[in-house]
């Protein structure tokens, strides 16, 4: 199974996520991972299965990640594809998250879909957003690594 994980991150932790994927993947046959600010990804028909994973910024999937599924809609449903969403809204808020991030074709056609919670570093963050990360009370780390093992083993179920 040739594996393509693309991904948009702004802060980092998406991209930690998309690596913990393709280290769980790794003894398939090819794991690619690219993100989407970077660089051109590869011919995505080469793929049998793509995985798509983006963090949540003020309400709205990765700019970069809904650009690239409006893209290339048609070739993704021909594939076996995974998304991913990285936020730190949890329970039914993040459930509206995933439902308003992709569309229902895409969630209709997905073998796995994963909340992976999210991460806020606040070192990361200019000064106006860390100020206004600061004040919550809220935890601002809720990595869910458990749910990417979860999603792995979905997508890998026969
Ligand atoms: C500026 C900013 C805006 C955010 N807006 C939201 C939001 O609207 N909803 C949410 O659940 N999480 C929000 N988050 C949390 C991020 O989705 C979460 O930290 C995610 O893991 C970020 O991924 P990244 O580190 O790959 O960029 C926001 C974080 C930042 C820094």
């Amino acid at each position: 199974m040739r594996t393509l994980i693309v991904y948009g991150s702004k802060y980092g932790y998406t991209r930690e996520c998309a690596e913990i994927i393709a280290e769980l993947l790794k003894d398939e046959e090819v794991i690619i991972v690219t993100h989407l600010d970077h660089q051109s990804y590869p011919t995505l028909a080469d793929y049998d299965r793509i995985i798509i994973g983006g963090g949540v910024y003020m309400g709205r999937l990765h700019r970069k990640v809904r650009k690239f599924i409006e893209h290339n809609r048609e070739l993704l449903l021909t594939r076996q594809i995974g998304l991913f969403l990285s936020c730190l809204s949890q329970g039914d808020e993040a459930e509206q998250m995933v439902r308003k991030s992709f569309s229902e074709d895409m969630l209709k056609h997905a073998k796995a879909v994963a909340l992976v919670g999210g991460c806020v570093n606040l070192e990361k963050l200019n000064p106006l957003y860390r100020r206004l990360f600061r004040s919550q009370q809220d935890s601002l780390d809720k990595r869910d690594t458990e749910s990417l093992k979860r999603f792995t083993e979905a997508l890998r179920a026969p």
